[in-house]
This record gives structure tokens, sequence and C-alpha cells, in this order.
């Protein structure tokens, strides 16, 4: 199997976590983690991915990466996929498609989104803390961003305390109103930190 560069290791509850780089064969894995999230409607999208959708997206973040448009890490716990990050240069289709909503107005000055998602035996733990520090910093490093944005539900506690932490401050709401999450409307927020 091809290696993939790792960025950290560390020990968490008596497991070895590492965060590196993906490899193709994590597709699987995290269309998996990821259904699972939606399954129980975390606070990310709430359409499960195929499992074509999941290697078109591998195979597009392996691209990025090497074309340093992206930085992407996961997590792997004695083995097991259990997260991802990213930081991502968003795409200019993305930028103009919706020119109308305050949301794309905000991501047409925002040049760099961060995203992150762990599954739920890797939550509270202080992973998702050091998964965001360690892609900052490789997003800092290899694609030299100066500011990164962020949408989250506001209802999403967990997750706005931990970029409250980081430093990203809020920039206003998230599209023009509520959005339907699960049969819930709720409110998406939009938050962006500088880099020095
Ligand atoms: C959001 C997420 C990435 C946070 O990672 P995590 O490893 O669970 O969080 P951490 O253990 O590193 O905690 C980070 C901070 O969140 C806060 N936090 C942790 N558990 C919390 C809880 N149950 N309720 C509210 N805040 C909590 C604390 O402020 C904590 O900082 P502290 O340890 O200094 O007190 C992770 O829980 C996750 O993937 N959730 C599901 C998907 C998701 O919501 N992704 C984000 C979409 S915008």
């Amino acid at each position: 199997m091809k290696k993939a560069k790792v960025v950290k290791v560390f020990e968490s509850n008596g497991d070895v976590v590492t965060f590196r780089y993906p490899r193709y064969a994590d597709h699987e894995a995290l269309m998996v983690m990821r259904n699972s999230l939606v399954k129980q409607k975390a606070f990310i999208g709430q359409r499960k991915v195929t499992l074509n959708e999941a290697r078109g997206h591998m195979l597009s973040s392996l691209r990025n990466i090497k074309e340093k448009t992206s930085v992407v890490l996961v997590v792997e716990i004695d083995g097991r996929v259990v997260g991802k990050a990213s930081v991502s240069k968003v795409p200019k289709s993305r930028i103009y498609k919706e020119p109308k909503a305050s949301y794309h107005r905000r991501v047409r000055i925002a040049e760099y989104w961060l995203g992150i998602f762990l599954a739920s035996s890797a939550q509270g733990r202080g992973i998702g803390k050091k998964l965001m520090q360690a892609v900052i910093d490789e997003a800092k490093n290899v694609l030299k961003v100066r500011r990164i944005f962020l949408g989250v539900f506001a209802a999403n506690h967990r997750a706005r305390s931990l970029y409250h932490k980081m430093g990203f401050v809020q920039m206003g709401r998230k599209g023009k109103g509520k959005k339907k999450h699960h049969g819930v409307f709720r409110y998406g927020l939009c938050m962006a930190m500088s880099l020095q």
C-alpha cells in the first residue's frame, strides 16, 4: 500500500491516534463513517453518499492535494479511519453559482473553506481540537492561506465552542434564513479566522 505522509501521532485513552494524509483506499471507511453520522442526524449534510460518490470525492481530494489547492488529513485510531479534516480552495464554479444568496457573497471572498468530522467514538476526547490545529498548520505551510472560513449550524454547540477556541469569529448568518435539517429548520453561521 502506498505510504501517506504522517503529520502527528499521539495517545488518547490508551489508543494510538495518527493524523495523516489520505490514501485512495480510505474512501470506503470515510463513506461508512460519514453515512453513520448522517444516520445519527449529526450537524453535517443530511444525504448519505454512495460508494461511487465516495470514490469520486477521494480522487478529487487526491488531485487537489497534488495541485496544492487542498490539504486533507484523516484520523486513524489503531488502524481504523475515524475522522477527516480539510482546508480547500473554494472552486470558482461554486462561488458564482448562486451569487444572490448572502452566504455565497461571503464565499466570494472566502478563498479557503474548512471542514471537519469525527466518528462518534472519537468525539469529546480532545481529538477535534488537535486535528483542527494540525489542518490549519498544514494549510498555512502548504497552501500559504491567510484567512480560513467555515460554516456551522448555530445549534452545533460543540463545534462552535471548538471553532471559537481556535480563534474563529462569527461573520454572520450562512444563507438568508433557516435551512431544513432532518425535518428541523435551523440557522447556519459563517465563521472566519485570519492567520498571521
Ligand atoms: C465538532 C467536532 C469536530 C469536535 O471535535 P471533538 O473531538 O468532539 O471536540 P474536542 O473534544 O476536541 O473538544 C473541543 C471543544 O469543544 C467543546 N466541547 C466538547 N464537548 C462538548 C459538548 N459535549 N458540548 C459542548 N461543547 C463541547 C469544548 O469547548 C472543547 O474544548 P475544551 O476541551 O477545551 O473544553 C466533533 O465532535 C464532530 O465531528 N462532530 C460531528 C460532526 C460535526 O458536527 N462536524 C462539524 C460540522 S460544522
